[in-house]
């Protein structure tokens, strides 16, 4: 794989996001982030290739895949003002649907494609199947704990430094109440990664945020999540209740066992 393919698909990334110029503030701010979100992501894949054990040209291969994982996000917010993923609006579904149709992976071969095809299919999925192709494996894990790593980055900032309510997409429209769902609780005590049918509020979702820990695989991903001090800052916006501060330590003691 040839830095050169990289860069015209990164081109044809950078006119196609510029096609989502939109006069809602909101809509801008997050497409923007979408936009950003997707180029750090990329960054990350450089930073944790050595432990992922990928060479050169598989490298910019998984880079790739980072830069379109999140592509169908901005045809979900432009044009169904969301970020929340169901049966019929799937940023997946929508990201693939707009590779496919404008033949963005027309330099890569047929097995480089499907490569890229299915880590952008299994970058989100809650669990991964215990049968997929070994040869795959890394490039789908390295996207994933990029992923989640720049997730954390985003909202630990955003929770740190905005009023509740200033990006109601990024907080997925829930509500700021202080229960904690029972089943997000026993998420985290079994150091699983919480299902998101499991978010009722706005807590909910800063805990479950925290709990992409528990998906990470390489060592250095935890090492950037301790030095960024994103389950810190993400603690620190959450009601002070037992159950909360229980939650926090269980996932810092686990976060400093993988260092
Ligand atoms: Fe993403």
């Amino acid at each position: 794989m040839k830095q050169e393919v990289y860069n015209s698909i990164e081109a044809w990334f950078n006119s196609y996001v510029a096609g989502f110029e939109n006069e809602i503030e909101e809509i801008k701010l997050n497409i923007n982030l979408k936009r950003n979100h997707s180029f750090r992501v990329v960054n990350l894949i450089a930073e944790l290739s050595e432990e992922a054990n990928l060479n050169e040209s598989d490298v910019i291969l998984a880079q790739i895949a980072a830069l379109l994982h999140d592509v169908g996000r901005f045809e979900q917010l432009a044009k169904y003002g969301t970020f929340s993923d169901t049966e019929d609006i799937n940023h997946i579904k929508l990201g693939i649907a707009t590779i496919t149709e404008n033949n963005i992976l027309s330099e890569l071969t047929e097995e480089e494609s499907k490569l890229v095809i299915e880590c952008i299919n299994y970058h989100n999925e809650l669990v991964l199947p215990k049968s997929i192709d070994a040869d795959l494996l890394p490039f789908v894990q390295i996207l994933r704990d990029a992923d989640k790593i720049d997730i954390l980055h985003i909202v630990s900032d955003y929770y740190s430094n905005n009023k509740q309510g200033n990006n109601k997409r990024l907080e997925m429209e829930l509500l700021d109440k202080t229960d904690i769902s029972k089943k997000l609780y026993q998420s985290i005590c079994d150091e699983k990664h919480v299902d998101f049918k499991d978010v009722l509020t706005l807590n909910d979702l800063k805990l479950s945020q925290m709990s992409l820990i528990f998906d990470l695989k390489y060592k250095k991903s935890f090492k950037i999540v301790s030095e960024k001090t994103y389950l810190k800052q993400i603690f620190e916006t959450l009601p002070k209740k037992d159950l909360v501060i229980d939650m926090y330590r269980q996932m810092k003691i686990y976060l400093e066992n993988q260092l």
